[in-house]
């Protein structure tokens, strides 16, 4: 069976209508998209997700940003997708993340609030199975 990654498509790639072009990207790098759904995050789907950085200083304004407006998530197969799919998304930062990936292409700094960098993905095929549980009710 091939690999899974988690992504989030971020409000604000939602509210941009950046939905169509995140997953073109994923889709015509070869990957398949295995299940699709868009939802409001609730706190506790938040801090389930996050829960390694809750206690963190940036997480109440993080938590106000992913809840600012409708999500999309989706579970993404195909071998070694989840290196592959951090690729396509770029570095966290979207100020020096490269040209080419999502967040180099679509996204920037702003002087307030938190990092809006468009998308998360699963950093490892671990945490990956950990998400999806998560988001997908597994
Ligand atoms: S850390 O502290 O180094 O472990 O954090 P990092 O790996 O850079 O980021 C962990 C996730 O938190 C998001 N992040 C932020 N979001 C909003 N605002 C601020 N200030 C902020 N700092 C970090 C970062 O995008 C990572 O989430 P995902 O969903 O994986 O992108």
């Amino acid at each position: 069976m091939s690999e899974k990654t988690l992504i989030l498509i971020k409000p604000d790639g939602v509210k941009r209508g950046l939905v169509g072009e995140i997953l073109r990207r994923i889709e015509a790098k070869g990957y398949e998209i295995v299940e699709l759904k868009m939802l409001q995050a609730t706190d506790a789907l938040l801090a389930a997700h996050y829960a390694e950085h809750v206690e963190k200083p940036f997480y109440p304004e993080m938590a106000e940003y992913m809840q600012s407006g409708a999500i999309v998530a989706a579970i993404i197969a195909g071998t070694r997708v989840v290196a592959g799919v951090r690729a396509l998304a770029g570095a966290t930062d979207p100020t020096t993340a490269a040209p080419g990936t999502i967040r180099g292409d679509f996204a920037r700094a702003w002087d307030q609030g938190a990092i809006q960098n468009l998308i998360h993905s699963s950093d490892s095929a671990q945490s990956a199975e950990r998400e999806i549980a998560i988001w997908f009710n597994r």
